[in-house]
């Protein structure tokens, strides 16, 4: 599938494995309805979706910008999905008027954090300040290195040995936010963007749940707190 992100086109990806799908729909409920609950934001394929969701996170709504896989990975795994679809990609789109509705979508869930998992659409100052500090990504890089949509092909064309993922806190500024976890993946001759997203999805797919998990410890341990990022 290709699609539209702020960054334009994206590369075609691969449909999840059915591990995954598998892992998704043995998530028991239970575990949905805990006090910690988070939002996914995805565009694409929702590979990573399907590992937060086999890792029995706590997801209580998927978003997504456009009619995308991660719907379907999120219907498989009973988990609702707002699609806050986005209409234009050129110069006359309203960032702070589709903000806007993202975060009044989110409102009804009460979600303590919001995880963004390929999300294809920056969003604008009014989630930041509905879930101060508390919105966090995956990036197929280790930043600061290499930020930006095409953060694999920068990596390559730069002839790296090793690149990696960041999972991050997301401000204002992209790809720029306090680093939470990375780890690095060789990149091996003959590599493709393919081929390389490919290994540092599986990294992804393992660091992020990990994290996530992690960051939620820490808002149940001090719920009142600024988080400490
Ligand atoms: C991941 O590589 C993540 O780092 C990037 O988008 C990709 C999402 O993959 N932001 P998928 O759609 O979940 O397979």
């Amino acid at each position: 599938m290709t699609w539209m992100s702020d960054q334009g086109p994206a590369a075609t990806d691969r449909a999840p494995h059915a591990c995954e799908i598998a892992a998704a729909l043995l998530s028991p409920a239970s575990h949905r309805d805990g006090s910690y609950r988070i939002a996914v934001l995805a565009s694409g394929t929702g590979t990573v979706l399907a590992a937060l969701a086999g890792a029995v996170l706590p997801i209580a709504v998927v978003v997504v910008d456009r009619p995308c896989e991660a719907e379907n990975v999120a219907a498989r795994a009973g988990i609702p999905v707002e699609r806050i679809e986005r209409t234009s990609f050129g110069a006359d789109f309203d960032r702070d008027r589709y903000t806007a509705e993202v975060v009044a979508a989110l409102a009804p869930y009460g979600v303590a954090l919001v995880v963004m998992a390929g999300y294809g659409t920056i969003l604008g100052s009014a989630i930041h300040d509905a879930y101060p500090g508390r919105i966090v990504n995956t990036h197929p890089a280790l930043l600061p290195a290499f930020k930006g949509w095409h953060a694999v092909a920068d990596a390559l064309a730069a002839g790296v040995a090793v690149s990696g993922c960041t999972v991050h806190v997301v401000t204002l500024e992209v790809d720029a936010g306090p680093i939470l976890a990375q780890q690095v993946v060789p990149v091996l001759a003959g590599d493709s963007v393919t081929t390389l997203h490919d290994r540092i999805k599986v990294v992804e797919r393992r660091l992020y749940p990990e994290t996530i998990r992690r960051v939620l410890d820490q808002l149940a341990a001090a719920p009142a707190e600024t988080p400490p990022w």
